[in-house]
């Protein structure tokens, strides 16, 4: 099958107690385990693996490293070839790597961004367990998110300079790793500027997205909720805490997404997201909304940038 889905984001956050406050009393992911050198491991009451997002402390907010699983360690060596056949340096790392994962590929994505691909994490299981399991847990924290659902990471568009890392991490991503793409924003004269994309393995419209920037940056990683209401009720719990909203809740043109940015005590950005939008096929024809209509597509209701949306991101 080749790249599953996410599997973690290790992120730079400047306090541990405060992220932690925020990532489990606000969001309500739970902890399961730490290392030596501080880092702290969290998962959704809804997923199996040991860990979806790794808080390291630093000195600086933003992104060290996006890792997705892939479905076979077969597959680690098929990529492996096919990564430094398109021409990038890719690296094997041994088991333990990436902490308490089998052996792992490390490579740069054309947008410079750093990426794992692994096959084995350690496995706890979901918070319900797996026999007769009910709804939820009982004791859920603030929004309860059930999983780290995608990323959206910054790429450099410079057409003025003839850049644009937008175009080439997506044709990537497309040839290289096997994603499909869902969805675009074109820009420039007759549209020939791929301006941001969202693209796919599971079945839901996004599992990564990029936009493009002035620099390579994280804009947000996005936890996922069941409904609408759970969105309300997310940001309830955000008003309550004094969480810094970037955008209240509203629905994504794109991806039919119902939506929260926020963001964590460090400035990196969150997004709670919910509904499965569509169901993304391999042969669905990809959306593509024009430059005049970008605010539509991203803000479906209001049409227009709300919040610091594109100016602010680690
Ligand atoms: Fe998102």
């Amino acid at each position: 099958m080749g790249v599953m889905r996410i599997g973690h984001v290790d992120l730079r956050v400047l306090d541990i107690d405060e992220a932690l406050n925020h990532y489990v009393n606000i969001l309500g992911m739970i902890e399961t385990d730490r290392d030596a050198a501080g880092n702290v491991y969290l998962k959704g009451w809804d997923e199996w693996d040991q860990y979806s997002l790794i808080l390291n402390p630093s000195d600086r907010a933003g992104m060290n490293s996006i890792a997705y699983k892939v479905e076979k360690d077969s597959d680690l060596d098929d990529f492996e070839k096919r990564i430094a056949d398109w021409g990038i340096a890719v690296e094997n790392v041994p088991a333990g790597t990436l902490h308490n994962c089998g052996r792992a590929i490390r490579f740069d994505l054309p947008s410079g961004h750093e990426m794992y691909l692994f096959a084995e994490k350690k496995f706890v299981g979901k918070s319900v367990g797996a026999i007769n399991p009910d709804p939820w847990p009982e004791d859920i924290k603030g929004a309860g998110v059930h999983w780290l659902d995608h990323a959206l990471l910054m790429c450099e568009l410079n057409p003025e300079k003839g850049i644009n890392k937008v175009e080439e991490t997506t044709r990537f991503l497309r040839e290289v790793l096997d994603f499909y793409l869902a969805e675009q924003v074109t820009a420039g004269p007759n549209g020939e500027i791929q301006a941001a994309t969202w693209l796919f393995r599971t079945t839901t419209p996004h599992d990564i997205a990029l936009v493009g920037g002035p620099r390579p940056g994280l804009h947000h990683l996005a936890f996922f909720l069941d409904e609408w209401n759970d969105v309300l009720k997310a940001a309830d719990t955000m008003g309550r805490k004094g969480v810094k909203i970037d955008v209240t809740p509203q629905r994504h043109g794109i991806t039919r997404g119902c939506t929260i940015y926020f963001f964590d005590p460090s400035g990196n950005r969150n997004e709670t997201f919910a509904g499965l939008g569509y169901l993304a096929q391999p042969d669905m024809p990809p959306i593509t909304w024009t430059e005049d209509q970008l605010w539509r597509g991203i803000f479906y209701h209001v049409g227009e940038e709300a919040g610091s949306f594109t100016s602010v991101y680690t």
